[in-house]
């Protein structure tokens, strides 16, 4: 069963007696409409802490659209049942004035890590994920939180930013869920039609073409993104980049590590994904 808590000095009080008895803590933070994504990364910190507390709450600071706020889906009693299956005991699902009782004037941002991919469409977004993954850190004090890949730069922002900030806190990685035809599960996947749901697939094609040009040879992203440009045939494409893992920069040839990154827009939704590929060596041959 698992028991829901709306405020922040009721949770404090919980985990403050589970760490006094000596217990690890694993924290899922969610904005809710819970899918077999959240399912996985609440798997994950079941078997990896003795108590697992899931947070649910629409964080109105990183919305950049009010429109796609107040169309973020609603699903608490669902999310409740998912949570109870997967072992959560903890729901932390505040409202926005425990969260924010007075106008927020102390931030946490990452600006290095925000300007290219999502940050360069979306100002202000990461800002409002590092400040409020901030505040969930702070008010649960975990051992180790856990964060999708599919999101890879507010998988990367937040590690920096709780390196930087000494934030005592394991930040765990959790591999992308995805539907059969390879779309990556997103709460956003259900406001889609019937026809954006099949087009919504060109996206991970387009990121798995492009993985298989770098593994056959393929080192210039110019070529390589030409190569994927058919995929967006009558698709609104917002970007896709391929960038440095550790920089979030984009790079003109591939090296190393890179991450392989794209944002479509199917109607009035946003869908992104990416994959992560990495090379031993460069080719030296020119690019042409
Ligand atoms: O990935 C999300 O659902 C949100 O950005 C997060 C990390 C819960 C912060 O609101």
């Amino acid at each position: 069963m698992s028991e829901l808590v709306p405020e922040i000095a009721q949770l404090r009080q919980l985990l403050d007696a589970h760490r006094q008895a000596g217990k690890t803590i694993g924290l899922v933070p969610t904005m809710g409409a819970l899918h077999a994504g959240h399912r996985r990364l609440m798997e994950v910190a079941r078997a990896e802490n003795d108590v697992v507390v899931a947070t649910i709450f629409i964080n109105p600071t990183q919305f950049d659209r009010q429109d796609d706020l107040e169309r973020y889906p609603k699903t608490l009693e669902q999310d409740m049942a998912l949570c109870r299956d997967a072992g959560v005991d903890l729901v932390f699902a505040p409202s926005a004035a425990e969260m924010y009782p007075q106008p927020q004037l102390a931030w946490v941002d990452v600006p290095e890590l925000t300007k290219y991919l999502c940050g360069a469409g979306r100002p202000g977004h990461f800002r409002g994920v590092a400040t409020v993954v901030t505040k969930l850190l702070l008010i649960a004090q975990p051992g180790r939180a856990y964060f999708g890949e599919k999101d890879a730069q507010q998988l990367a922002v937040i590690r920096r930013m709780a390196r930087d900030l000494n934030i005592p806190v394991n930040i765990v990685g959790v591999p992308t869920v995805r539907e059969a035809d390879g779309l990556a599960i997103s709460s956003r996947n259900r406001l889609l039609n019937d026809y954006e749901r099949l087009q919504a697939r060109t996206l991970s094609q387009a990121l798995f073409t492009a993985r298989d040009e770098i593994l056959a040879g393929e080192r210039s992203v110019k070529k390589i993104q030409s190569a994927v440009a058919y995929f967006f045939d009558g698709v609104r494409l917002e970007y896709f980049s391929i960038v440095d893992t550790e920089t979030l920069t984009p790079v003109e040839r591939i090296e190393g590590s890179v991450l392989i990154a794209g944002a479509i827009w199917l109607g009035t939704t946003r869908l992104i994904d990416n994959v992560t590929v990495s090379v031993a060596g460069n080719s030296l041959e020119p690019d042409q």
